[in-house]
């Protein structure tokens, strides 16, 4: 990036030269280059509302829109050349429009501010990442179903408190992951009703006194609606701090999976392998398969947070309109929305290649007492009052632990000499499996009530059942 110290564009009532170091740190063109697609965008709007409305003539107009039409092709050429001298994005393509078409290029900034104009170039960057953020949460949530899908009767241990609590379907524990996702969707989309909205003709905090058409600009960028009071307009934050939020309860989400997925594929659980292409190894231990792309999730939900934190920060003490704190909105937002959409793609990735050790989940769930409640609940079937069913289970749990053996490898006499109502059928009763199919309360982990969750996921997904 060049630093060629150049009369700034709003230079004429000052005298003094500028110092490069203090241009540098008062400049956001090292980062707001990221909007240079919506600027150009915003510019071509405004030039064709200027052109029609008379403000400007329509031939200026069109000199204008070639010009911003051009430098948009060599934007994606690779061949602009930005300067800190410039200040920022806004001055960065004006200046750049001057070289490309003449003095003609000064007529753009008619009824315009940099305020109105940093506010829509923000307002069509988030709209773009929350396109692109719920499309990945579809995915994410397409590849949970499919997995689900293939483990409706892999029983795996349930948990609470991290200790065996009660089997559950594999099925049951990706599909909770894919209602935190659609949650997190539901949330982006919420955003998008703030975010669709155009600040253009704001001007710098009080609006115009030409005959502008914002409407019209409105239409012309897609976007769904004005903002009704031009110092709300450029003062407005909201739907970048919505977007953070999202961002950062999205990222605690997968933080959460990754946690999982880590634990699952630890030599002590043994449920799942990581492919290779999502696994590292040592560089001391030759043995090692490392998790470290569940790990990276997990370590960078922490500035996502961050980034939410900080611009709550930056905005709570900000008396009306611009001021140029403002800028210091932009990085965490360009940060949050990269890291959340990378995570979302590794996560998913991740999921996809992953191999599932069925056996090894259910084998877990066969030497612990995660059938205890199956007994208790089987003894209040019978009559027995639940308090009194629990106390029984809990002391046949205690014996087990003393001969070393689990509740069904009780003899039915042993069993018997506990409470007289139970029968032959109790060894069923306490299969894991029959433990599973058996819970199909709403919501339950039976595996009929897991198929209707799946099918009502998928067709949310828009997928064929
Ligand atoms: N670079 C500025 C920002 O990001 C653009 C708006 C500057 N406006 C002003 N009046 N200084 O907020």
């Amino acid at each position: 990036m060049g630093q060629t110290a150049t009369k700034k564009l709003w230079g004429g009532r000052f005298t003094g030269t500028p110092e490069e170091w203090v241009d540098e740190f008062g400049a956001s063109i090292q980062f707001d280059q990221t909007m240079a697609e919506e600027d150009i965008a915003g510019s071509i709007a405004h030039a064709t509302m200027l052109g029609q409305t008379g403000i400007i003539t329509e031939q200026e107009a069109a000199q204008l829109v070639a010009g911003l039409q051009a430098l948009r092709s060599k934007l994606a050429a690779g061949q602009l050349d930005f300067t800190i001298a410039a200040e920022d994005i806004h001055l960065n393509i004006e200046q750049l429009l001057h070289q490309e078409i003449g003095p003609v290029a000064g007529k753009l900034h008619t009824a315009r501010s940099r305020n109105d104009q940093v506010a829509l170039d923000l307002h069509l960057y988030t709209k773009k990442q929350l396109t692109a953020t719920i499309d990945l949460l579809q995915t994410l949530q397409t590849t949970l179903v499919t997995v689900a899908e293939q483990h409706i009767e892999t029983i795996v241990p349930g948990y609470t408190h991290l200790q065996h609590a009660q089997p559950i379907s594999l099925a049951h524990h990706l599909l909770a992951y894919v209602e935190m996702f659609r949650r997190d969707s539901e949330r982006f989309q919420a955003a998008m009703v703030h975010t669709d909205v155009s600040p253009l003709g704001s001007a710098a905090l009080a609006g115009t006194t030409f005959p502008i058409d914002r409407q019209q600009t409105q239409q012309l960028l897609g976007l769904g609606d004005n903002y009704t009071n031009s110092l709300d307009a450029v003062s407005d934050r909201d739907f970048v701090l919505e977007y953070l939020q999202s961002a950062a309860i999205t990222m605690m989400h997968l933080s959460r999976l990754s946690e999982e997925l880590i634990l699952w594929a630890s030599h002590e659980f043994q449920f799942i392998s990581l492919s290779d292409t999502y696994s590292t190894g040592s560089s001391i231990m030759p043995q090692k398969k490392n998790p470290d792309m569940a790990e990276l999730i997990r370590g960078k939900t922490g500035r996502v947070y961050g980034h939410l934190m900080a611009l709550l920060t930056t905005l709570k003490g900000l008396p009306l309109a611009y001021n140029k704190d403002l800028q210091e909105d932009k990085e965490g937002l360009f940060d949050s929305a990269e890291t959340v959409q990378a995570c979302l793609k590794v996560m998913n990735g991740m999921l996809g290649t992953m191999t599932v050790q069925a056996d090894r989940m259910q084998a877990a769930t066969m030497g612990d007492f995660s059938n205890a409640t199956e007994l208790a609940d089987y003894l209040a079937n019978k009559g027995v009052p639940f308090r009194q069913a629990h106390e029984i289970t809990g002391k046949l749990v205690l014996d087990c632990l003393t001969t070393k053996r689990n509740l069904q490898d009780l003899t039915l006499k042993e069993l018997q000499t506990a409470s007289a109502v139970i029968e032959q059928d109790i060894y069923t009763v306490l299969d894991p499996h029959t433990a599973v199919a058996r819970r199909n309360s709403y919501g339950g982990t039976g595996f009929a009530s897991v198929k209707t969750q799946l099918t009502a996921a998928k067709q949310r997904l828009g997928l064929a059942d």
